[in-house]
């Protein structure tokens, strides 16, 4: 008899458990992703076969089991930084997403959620992974400008995001992080400033343009720049000027000639000129040295 009703106990107790089990449950995204200084959702709603209201809710910190939000007897208390995503919401609302306003490096990590449901009671886990975006690169180079033809030349790509990689390509598209080194620091706010020197050993003017692509290591996060070396125009330009003085000999040359010919023309048919009325002075003379005789 003791042992019957212990047993019937067991599957009362069962039942129950499995019933409310089934009941309501909480469906979340288990990785969510946000990005610092940006808004993230923690997405969870109440899953119930029938009408339910919420009777308590709360949020947490796993890490620091700290309470980010709580919903208990028609009163909510949040922390700053951390609402529910719903507006207005209330405890007909299924919806109990949470919402971090301005999402910080330090926020990723594993948050709880805890419901009481005049269905029952449901807790989850999830993760918040948050990333960080990259400022547009700032490259620079030494020397700055009146760059030579194979002088060392050294260039800086320099951008603060999450921790990452800085990768170099030439203008051929060409690998040259191996000749770079990568300088990371941490900065008070979780972000990391990321200063990356390529030493070109002998830098020609043929292939000037560097590219520096600053990644994560998820890939998640990445920007690109380009820079193009100032070389010295003078030594770029070395046979623009010999081409010009040439152009320029060669017309002074070419009219000098010109001029030439022409002058020796010009003076050729004065002298005919003279010629024929030499001639005709002498014919002059002869008829009237005829006329007197
Ligand atoms: C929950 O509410 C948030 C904010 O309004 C919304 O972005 C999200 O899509 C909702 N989730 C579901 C499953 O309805
Ligand atoms: C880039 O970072 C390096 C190392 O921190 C620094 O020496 C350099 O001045 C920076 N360049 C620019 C343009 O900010
Ligand atoms: C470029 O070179 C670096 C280091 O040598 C390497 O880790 C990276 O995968 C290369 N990237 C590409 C796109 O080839």
């Amino acid at each position: 008899m003791i042992l019957f009703t212990s047993w019937l106990f067991l599957v009362i107790h069962f039942v129950f458990i499995s019933a409310s089990e089934k009941l309501i449950s909480l469906d979340c995204k288990n990785e969510n992703h946000g990005v610092h200084g940006q808004k993230s959702l923690l997405e969870c709603v109440v899953k119930s076969v029938t009408p339910v209201s919420i009777q308590a809710l709360t949020w947490k910190r796993v890490r620091e089991d700290g309470t980010l939000l709580e919903y208990y007897e028609g009163k909510t208390l949040t922390t700053p930084g951390f609402t529910l995503a719903e507006p207005d919401w209330n405890n007909r609302n299924l919806n109990v997403s949470l919402l971090l306003t301005n999402t910080k490096m330090e926020d990723e990590g594993e948050y709880e959620c805890d419901v009481l449901t005049d269905g029952g009671p449901d807790t989850i886990r999830v993760r918040l992974k948050v990333t960080a975006k990259y400022t547009s690169p700032v490259l620079s180079s030494i020397p700055k400008n009146n760059i030579k033809e194979n002088q060392p030349v050294t260039i800086f790509c320099n951008s603060t995001g999450q921790n990452g990689m800085i990768w170099w390509f030439d203008m051929l598209d060409q690998n040259c992080t191996h000749d770079a080194e990568l300088e990371t620091k941490e900065n008070n706010d979780g972000l990391f400033s990321l200063s990356s020197r390529l030493t070109v050993q002998k830098a020609t003017s043929s292939n000037s343009l560097y590219t520096c692509k600053v990644l994560s290591t998820t890939g998640f996060q990445k920007e690109t720049a380009s820079f193009q070396l100032q070389f010295d125009p003078s030594s770029m330009k070395q046979n623009l000027p010999i081409t010009i003085t040439l152009g320029v000999l060669g017309l002074v040359l070419f009219l000098f000639i010109v001029f030439l010919t022409a002058a020796l023309l010009s003076q050729q048919g004065k002298k005919s000129e003279k010629q024929v009325d030499g001639s005709s002075d002498v014919l002059l003379t002869k008829k009237k040295a005829d006329a007197s005789v």
